[in-house]
């Protein structure tokens, strides 16, 4: 099994049956290798530095139903908010002076005649802070609104795909919504030249190993610069409440063989992660994960953002917050680095095995 890790690392890729044995390995001498593998490679490319993101939760108005997520449509007990522009432009203000230089505007998914206003607002945020990268995380669109966010200067888009299965993709979902037209959307995206992350909840209901090895092939078709994984948390007031969630050691090892995959990708330490397990942030860092995301949302709405029961806030808002997560990190051995954090195309070494079909 070692001799698993060694291939991934070395080749950057396993067959199915390779990602379902590390998937489902219960020899704590492998996991450990996996680990240490996995955040030696991190190292080689980002250093113990780990980036920041400033993350503005733009609103939990949402088109969309999705049955495990607390900010659905059919969630009439949610006090419904959007951020102003002025309110957008003052938490960038905020983070900016913080030294923040990505911003990851993240939300439901708005009435769809919208597109025009969250385009002026990436308009708005670029030409404030031309050095800052700017990140959405606003679910579907067509083509044209993504087009516009892209015109508009927005330099990276975050969809998650939740999961490759169709059949698994239809019981999260209602029926209006389909895993083609997710998947029709990140290649959008690519295609527009975003800087494009993807990824899955581990632990959602129903998922199966098999489940989880599609995902890892489709992430290795899509060569995303971003993955963000975290476990799914039930949320009381949606038709998957009482389901378990996921486990924070299963959701550690996906990010290590995604490390190893791809060393260059930009993995954050999830804030789901942090919010089921005590010090899952570190656990996460040194899972393999170099990104973190700070919540510079006004602290009037951040209850009201409210996607699983138990978020935990990064408290790193804050000059004291800031100061606050620096010692967490410098005494797990890692440093804030508050650079952009672009992704870095990947030496010859690394393009060896990339595929084109998606
Ligand atoms: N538990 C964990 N993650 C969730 N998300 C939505 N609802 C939940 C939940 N109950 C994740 C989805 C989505 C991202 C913004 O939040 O993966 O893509």
């Amino acid at each position: 099994m070692r001799e698993l890790v060694d291939i991934l690392r070395d080749e950057h890729r396993l067959d199915g049956n390779g990602y379902k044995s590390l998937l489902s390995s219960g020899d704590s001498a492998v996991n450990d290798y996996l680990r240490t593998e996995a955040r030696r490679v991190a190292d080689a490319v980002f250093g113990s530095g780990v980036y920041l993101r400033g993350l503005v939760e733009l609103t939990n108005v949402c088109r969309n139903d999705c049955l495990y997520c607390g900010i659905r449509r059919s969630n009439r007990n949610v006090a419904r908010y959007t951020l102003t522009s002025e309110q957008v432009m003052d938490s960038c203000r905020e983070g900016y002076r913080l030294g923040f230089r990505t911003f990851v505007l993240q939300g439901g998914e708005l009435p769809s005649e919208r597109w025009p206003w969250v385009a002026e607002l990436v308009q708005k945020i670029k030409s404030t802070w031309p050095d800052c990268a700017l990140t959405l995380s606003l679910g579907e669109w067509p083509k044209e609104a993504y087009a516009a966010f892209r015109e508009a200067g927005a330099d990276r888009y975050l969809l998650r795909h939740e999961t490759h299965n169709a059949v698994h993709y239809a019981k999260l979902h209602p029926s209006e919504m389909s895993l083609a037209r997710r998947l029709q959307c990140l290649s959008w995206l690519k295609e527009l030249g975003f800087q494009v992350g993807t990824g899955i909840m581990v632990g959602s209901p129903w998922q199966t190993l098999d489940h989880l090895v599609e995902d890892i092939e489709y992430i290795e078709r899509l060569q995303p610069e971003m993955i963000g994984i975290g476990p799914f948390i039930p949320h009381h007031d949606t038709p998957l409440k009482e389901y378990r969630a996921g486990s924070a050691e299963l959701t550690c090892r996906i990010y290590s063989i995604l490390r190893l995959m791809f060393p260059q990708a930009l993995i954050p330490s999830t804030t789901a992660l942090n919010s089921i397990t005590p010090n899952g942030r570190i656990m996460g860092l040194q899972a393999g994960a170099n990104v973190l995301m700070p919540n510079l949302s006004p602290s009037a709405v951040r209850n009201q953002y409210s996607l699983y029961d138990g978020k935990k806030s990064t408290a790193a808002e804050s000059a004291e917050g800031l100061a606050l997560l620096d010692r967490e990190l410098a005494a797990a051995g890692f440093y804030l680095d508050w650079s952009r954090g672009d992704y870095k195309q990947r030496d010859n070494n690394y393009t060896k095995h990339k595929t084109t079909n998606l």
